[in-house]
């Protein structure tokens, strides 16, 4: 099983501190493109944290069920109003089986990041098309890697720096992997937290998409269908598993 990086502490307060991904004008574009796709079917979100996507669209009225590493995560969605109408299973979403078929399945929030090697991502495509009904659909938003913004030479590149919070990326570009490391002032203490990823390109998702069985059906920039150009910094993508 990976390691969680998802405790007690961090979902304390993730709602909290990713506040701004939960505002209605970030939340509703993406439940409306889920809902679509989901039409009169079921959803299974991979990484479900404290439910910011599933529990409105579960208020849509679409059966969602979500899998997540994190126990801790996973117990404050089940606190929240509206969770009783959710099913969640705990374990590694690259691996684990549930026992239900879905006509869309979706990994938001950079989460595909959170598995390191790309024989983990390449088995979370499998899962995910073992799971799908035929003509279901795989949606995954995820930055694109930021490697032009590295200087030659440099490793180290900081996302954010202000009075209370600093935050770095440091990239190994042979293995694809990155560290996030945040540094924050909380309670006049600072505290350390870096989690590593696997950074992936938006034509190596399309191969895996493959090797699953599944083709790609659509690549915007963002929830409201703009156009995908060179200069976008993340994608939604939509694969399709065949209807046949
Ligand atoms: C950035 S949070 C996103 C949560 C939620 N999808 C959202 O949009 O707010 C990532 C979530 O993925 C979970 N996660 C990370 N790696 C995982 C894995 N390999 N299997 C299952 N869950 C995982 C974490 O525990 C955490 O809840």
């Amino acid at each position: 099983m990976p390691e969680d990086h998802f405790g007690e502490r961090i979902a304390d307060r993730y709602d909290e501190s990713s506040a701004d991904m939960f505002e209605p004008a970030v939340v509703d574009p993406v439940v409306d493109f889920l809902a679509d796709l989901a039409g009169s079917g079921s959803a299974l979100e991979l990484g479900i944290g404290t439910g910011r996507i599933a529990l409105p669209l579960a208020r849509r009225g679409i059966r969602v069920h979500g899998i997540d590493l994190s126990e801790a995560m996973v117990a404050r969605l089940r606190a929240k109003p509206g969770a009783e109408d959710i099913e969640a299973t705990i374990g590694d979403f690259a691996t684990t089986r549930v026992d239900a078929t879905f006509s869309v399945a979706y990994l938001v929030f950079n989460t595909i990041h959170n598995l390191t090697t790309q024989d983990e991502q390449v088995a979370c495509f499998q899962n995910v098309a073992h799971h799908l009904e035929p003509g279901g659909c795989f949606v995954i938003e995820v930055g694109v890697p930021q490697l032009q913004r590295l200087p030659p030479g440099e490793t180290v590149r900081a996302f954010d720096v202000t009075e209370t919070y600093l935050g770095f990326d440091e990239y190994d570009v042979a293995s694809q992997g990155l560290i996030s490391h945040h540094y924050r002032v909380a309670d006049g203490r600072l505290e350390l937290r870096s989690i590593p990823f696997r950074y992936v390109w938006p034509a190596e998702l399309d191969l895996m998409a493959r090797l699953a069985g599944m083709s790609l059906r659509e690549r915007w920039s963002d929830w409201n269908r703009e156009p995908f150009t060179s200069d976008s910094r993340k994608h939604v993508s939509v694969w399709e598993k065949p209807a046949g």
